[in-house]
């Protein structure tokens, strides 16, 4: 009697460690984490089978990008063009398509100008404010406040308003000893005032970051050299 006892004991434990362990390494968590929630293609959206294991190149770009962010969709992974099918995740995700899987993509006309546009400006302006593009603590906004639309002063030095900022780019700039573009300018505020590294200039940050910084000179005429 004693020995069957401790056998069921045995095996109701074991059942609750095996059903643990699937649960631990389904992670479903990851689905909450996309911005479809997992609604379009559930764990084939990271995973080649739905059972997961084997991560497909948009779960290979999530290993390497994303857990490294607490396991967010970053600007950087939003960006890329994970399985190469020439529509970047992004894009992807606006169409419901598969961004990791090259057979699933938007048919070009589903694609909207305007509102990609729009939503790199928005991703520039989560940039703006994000002190993690330095490691001073601050963010671009801490020093070209409301957004970049009004100037100030810290320690006796004039900040500008970034409000038709873009519109005098390129220019000289006698702390950089040349004449830069607005993405220059914007790497050397990263670089020497808030002490991060400096972003690639054809990387998906840079270019959204440029892209908030110009909207605010949008309707402005150009006047390259202009103060
Ligand atoms: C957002 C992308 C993403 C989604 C969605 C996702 N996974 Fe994963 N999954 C990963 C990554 C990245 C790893 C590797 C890192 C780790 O082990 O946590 C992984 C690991 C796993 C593993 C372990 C495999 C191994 O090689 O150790 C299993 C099993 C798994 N996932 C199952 C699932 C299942 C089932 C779902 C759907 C309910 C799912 N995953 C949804 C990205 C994802
Ligand atoms: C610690 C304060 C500080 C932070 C943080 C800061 N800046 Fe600046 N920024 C300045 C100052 C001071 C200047 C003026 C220096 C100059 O023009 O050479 C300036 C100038 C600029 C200019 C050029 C303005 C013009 O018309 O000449 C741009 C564009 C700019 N910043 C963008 C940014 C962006 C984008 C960020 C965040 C990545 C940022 N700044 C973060 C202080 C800051």
């Amino acid at each position: 009697m004693k020995a069957t006892k401790y056998l069921l004991i045995i095996s109701i434990s074991l059942i609750m460690v095996l059903l643990s362990v699937t649960i631990v390494s389904g992670r479903p968590f990851r689905l909450a984490k996309l911005p479809d929630e997992g609604k379009n293609f559930g764990c084939l959206t990271c995973h080649t089978k739905s059972s997961g294991g084997v991560r497909n190149p948009f779960g290979q770009d999530w290993q390497k990008i994303a857990i490294k962010a607490k396991d967010t969709y970053t600007t950087e992974l939003a960006g890329l063009d994970s399985d190469g099918d020439g529509f970047t995740n992004d894009q992807e995700f606006s169409a419901k398509t598969n961004p990791g899987d090259p057979n699933s993509k938007p048919d070009g006309q589903t694609i909207d100008p305007k509102a990609e546009l729009e939503k790199v400006i928005a991703r520039g302006k989560v940039l703006f404010n994000d002190p993690k593009l330095g490691k001073s603590g601050s963010s671009c906004n801490s020093c070209h406040p409301n957004g970049g639309t009004t100037g100030g002063q810290m320690m006796g030095m004039a900040i500008p308003t970034l409000k038709g900022s873009a519109a005098t780019f390129p220019k000289y700039k006698a702390n950089a000893k040349a004449v830069i573009t607005l993405q220059q300018m914007n790497n050397m505020c990263i670089q020497m005032i808030m002490k991060g590294t400096p972003l690639k200039l054809d990387s998906p940050e840079s270019v959204a970051l440029s892209a908030y910084v110009t909207s605010l000179s949008n309707g402005i005429p150009v006047q390259i050299g202009g103060k």
